[in-house]
């Protein structure tokens, strides 16, 4: 029995699917998918474009319903229908599709306290408390971002954007982030910056659920690894055992050579 699954006895899973089938419009995304991930346990899901990954995400967050079956459930922490909010809340996600339909005329102070309605941009109805400017005012100073606190959303850099959203998502405290291909998009600063948060952040205890096409942005916190073909899981264990040049290059269909330092994996052509 695999490590994490042992760490899971006596711990309600983070995430339990079972026997799910999901469309996308016309396209069968996944058929019979079944997957748990237990609390704790810091997991990467690596595929290629149009494998899943997005789709998998809008399932975790409710946006995305399976066809209904006897024997399909989507379970998190144990609830299957949880109250969105309260998931959104325990959730920190952080996705491009978020990033480009966020609001460009939005500041960026409002950026991140929109965190704490889920919204996007702030509304006049929306009260927020003392507490909760502070709390925001807190999370931008954390990242180093206070500065973006007066700039509009739409006048950012793509890195500076990001940074803002995952402030937006920390507001809530969330115990786990769930991020998609996070640093897309960002130049090697960026990236490495945002990695370096993304470190620090498991380093306080946050768990990470990364869903990517990249090695390279594989944290070494990384424990397990779920290789995502054509909607099927087709390799899931220990991330040493899981990143093979066998396994990428059966998984992108081109010859892969992996490069391996501190922990770091490197895709080169084979
Ligand atoms: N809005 C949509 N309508 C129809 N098909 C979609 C839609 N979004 C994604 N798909 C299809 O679903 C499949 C999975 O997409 P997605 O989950 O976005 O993959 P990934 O994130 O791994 O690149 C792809 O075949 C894609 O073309
Ligand atoms: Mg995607």
């Amino acid at each position: 029995m695999a490590y994490w699954t042992r760490m899971e006895l006596g711990l309600t899973p983070l995430i339990q699917i079972e026997g799910a089938t999901v469309f996308r419009g016309a396209t069968l995304v996944f058929e019979n998918l079944s997957l748990t991930i237990a609390q704790r346990c810091n997991v990467a899901i690596l595929g290629p474009n149009g494998s899943g990954k997005t789709t998998l995400l809008k399932v975790l967050m409710r946006e995305i319903y399976p066809v209904a079956k006897t024997h399909s459930v989507v379970r998190i922490l144990g609830e299957s229908r949880t109250n969105i909010w309260n998931l959104r809340s325990q959730f920190g996600v952080v996705s491009s599709d978020l990033q480009y339909s966020y609001a460009e005329q939005a500041m960026g102070f409002e950026t991140v306290l929109s965190g704490f309605h889920g919204s996007v941009g702030v509304w006049g109805h929306q009260d927020f408390t003392q507490k909760e400017r502070e709390q925001a005012k807190a999370v931008l100073m954390q990242l180093g971002i206070h500065k973006l606190a007066d700039r509009e959303y739409g006048s950012l850099s793509t890195g500076q954007q990001r940074r803002l959203l995952l402030a937006r998502c920390l507001v809530n405290n969330p115990q786990h982030l769930l991020l998609d291909e996070p640093t897309s998009g960002l130049d090697l600063a960026g990236t490495f910056e945002y990695l370096a948060t993304m470190r620090s952040l498991l380093k306080a205890g946050r768990t990470l659920l990364l869903i990517t096409h990249n090695l390279n942005e594989i944290p070494p916190e990384i424990d397990r690894l779920i290789l995502l073909k054509e909607g099927r899981i087709v390799a899931d264990d220990t991330k040493s055992v899981v990143l093979t040049e066998k396994n990428l290059t059966d998984l992108y269909e081109q010859p892969v050579k992996l490069v391996v330092k501190d922990g770091w994996y490197q895709a080169i052509p084979g």
